[in-house]
């Protein structure tokens, strides 16, 4: 159902073209002119969502991402601003929790005037119009670090789905214009969509990580917001398995049915195979997040950062995604501002 833009004009086409040397395919490439004409995908700031990291602390570095800051509330009601200048229409919100807060149920999840809420009532009123999701999922919250309730070293699903309901009214009541619960239980859009009618939040955007898979590439979040200490063992009984397309596509479809607006693949570079397949097979719009490892990796000094950034947003576009999470949004907007 969605225009399949990514395949640019030649969606539907035989796979065929004249033998060299009628057809020279460097014709199309021989001008900066012509290489503009027939551009397929082109990066605006208006694709990218920014993920940010919420403290009451003092503003501080993240050390595994250069660049990147965790943000007392002041600072980030300025960033965001400067970011919805750039043309970035949301941010995504992640609290640094700090460990005398957390337990083992995750409670500070449920506290009314928490740090992510005070965060979304302050932007809701300072920056108005820009977009709020809001994450849902315990790992911030809790002790051992894992996204739902933990009941003899198993994290227990309808319990967790339960909390997780609660979470995301509270923070749909707060302000969020959407929560995006990233905990992969089974059955929490339903939950989700259920509690926010109940309470008559119906306008509340549920966009969903239908597709987390347990990866690698959350080593630097995990540290910005202090839950890799804290985590005991590992998601792989509830996030996707890397080999696996298939649950992917489930994930999605059993999302969609359960009322989500929204998904999301995550990670984006090594699941460009999924973006694209989700893409094509979705009846909803997906959206990838390009995640903290990713990040990390382009700013490694390997590869020449801004080249090397704008690349990979542009293959992600490419794959399917109508918008990209990325810790780079406001270098990205602003490169893709200047062409
Ligand atoms: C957990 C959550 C994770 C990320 C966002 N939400 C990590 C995890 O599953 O441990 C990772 C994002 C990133 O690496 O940038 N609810």
């Amino acid at each position: 159902m969605f225009p399949v833009q990514h395949f640019g004009g030649y969606n539907g086409r035989a796979m065929t073209t004249a033998p060299f040397p009628a057809c020279r395919l460097r014709r199309l490439r021989a001008q900066p002119w012509v290489r503009s004409l027939v551009r397929e995908v082109r990066l605006a700031p208006q694709d990218l969502i920014w993920p940010v990291f919420v403290t009451d602390g003092p503003r501080e570095a993240v050390p595994a991402m250069p660049g990147v800051e965790r943000l007392p509330i002041p600072d980030l009601v300025e960033e965001a601003k400067r970011a919805q200048g750039l043309g970035i229409p949301a941010v995504a919100l992640f609290p640094v929790v700090p460990p005398g807060l957390k337990d083992d149920a995750g409670s500070e999840a449920l506290n009314p005037d928490n740090l992510i809420c005070r965060a979304i009532r302050a932007l809701a009123a300072a920056v108005p119009g820009l977009g709020l999701i809001a994450d849902v999922a315990l790992d911030p919250y809790t002790a051992h670090g894992h996204d739902g309730v933990l009941r003899g070293g198993v994290v227990v699903n309808d319990e967790s789905v339960e909390v997780l309901a609660r979470q995301a009214l509270l923070l749909a009541r707060a302000g969020a214009g959407a929560v995006a619960p990233s905990d992969m239980m089974d059955g929490r859009v339903a939950a989700m969509r259920a509690a926010l009618e109940g309470a008559g939040l119906p306008d509340t955007l549920i966009i969903s990580y239908a597709a987390k898979y347990a990866s690698a590439f959350y080593g630097p979040f995990r540290a910005a917001i202090g839950s890799d200490a804290a985590l005991k063992g590992d998601k792989r009984t509830y996030q996707i398995g890397p080999p696996n397309a298939g649950q992917a596509l489930r994930e999605v479809a059993q999302d969609v049915a359960e009322g989500a607006d929204a998904v999301i693949v995550k990670p984006a570079l090594p699941y460009l195979d999924i973006v694209s397949r989700v893409a094509c097979a979705a009846q909803v719009p997906v959206f990838a997040y390009q995640v903290s490892g990713e990040y990390a990796m382009l700013r490694s000094g390997a590869v020449p950062w801004e080249r090397a950034l704008m690349e990979s947003l542009t293959g992600i576009k490419r794959a399917g995604a109508t918008a990209i999470l990325t810790y780079a949004a406001p270098e990205a907007a602003a490169l893709a501002k200047s062409g």
